[in-house]
């Protein structure tokens, strides 16, 4: 195996009403949040895929099956760990992650430093190595019209 590695992932989930909206391990408050087997944290499912698929391990419901009722309303900071593991398993470590959350609205501006400082605790990484980007769906589409969300990250491991 390259001594580099780069993995990539995506997520992507309902919006429901009554439901916590976690983004990064962090509740945002808001009247509406993310359906979902687990807690449905749109941003640390994606950044696992990364790392698994930085590891060509497969993707988080191979790890984690979402029709496993152990799962259902896992924190997904569980998921992340454990990604993280695996990678230390196989001799490596996260050099940096970079990320994006589409979300129509709130606004999360606000709560960029406590979903960065929320990230970076999880991976045991520096804050100037985690990157969390927001964007609209400038109203088009599902995610435009409020009726879901997407995170996409991508993240680079190095052989320790
Ligand atoms: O999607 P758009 O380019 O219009 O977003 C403009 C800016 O609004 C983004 O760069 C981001 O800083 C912020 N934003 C946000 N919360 C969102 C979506 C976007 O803070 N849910
Ligand atoms: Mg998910």
């Amino acid at each position: 195996m390259s001594s580099l590695r780069i993995g990539q992932g995506w997520d992507n989930h309902r919006t429901k009403e009554g439901r916590p909206l976690v983004l990064g391990g962090v509740t945002i408050p808001c009247e509406f949040g993310l359906d979902g087997h687990s807690d449905a944290d749109i941003l640390l499912h994606a950044v696992t895929d990364a790392i698994l698929g930085a590891m060509a391990l497969g993707d988080i419901g191979m790890h984690f099956p979402d029709t496993d009722p152990q799962w259902k309303g896992e924190s997904s900071d569980h998921f992340l760990r454990h990604a993280v593991k695996l990678a230390s398993e196989l001799g490596y470590h996260l050099v940096n992650v970079d990320s994006t959350i589409v979300l129509q609205r709130p606004k999360l501006g606000e709560y960029r430093a406590k979903i960065s400082e929320s990230l970076a605790q999880i991976l045991d990484l520096p804050l100037d190595s985690v990157s969390v980007k927001f964007k609209t769906a400038e109203k088009v589409g599902p995610v435009g019209e409020g009726l879901s969300a997407e995170a996409q990250a991508i993240c680079l491991l190095e052989k320790s």
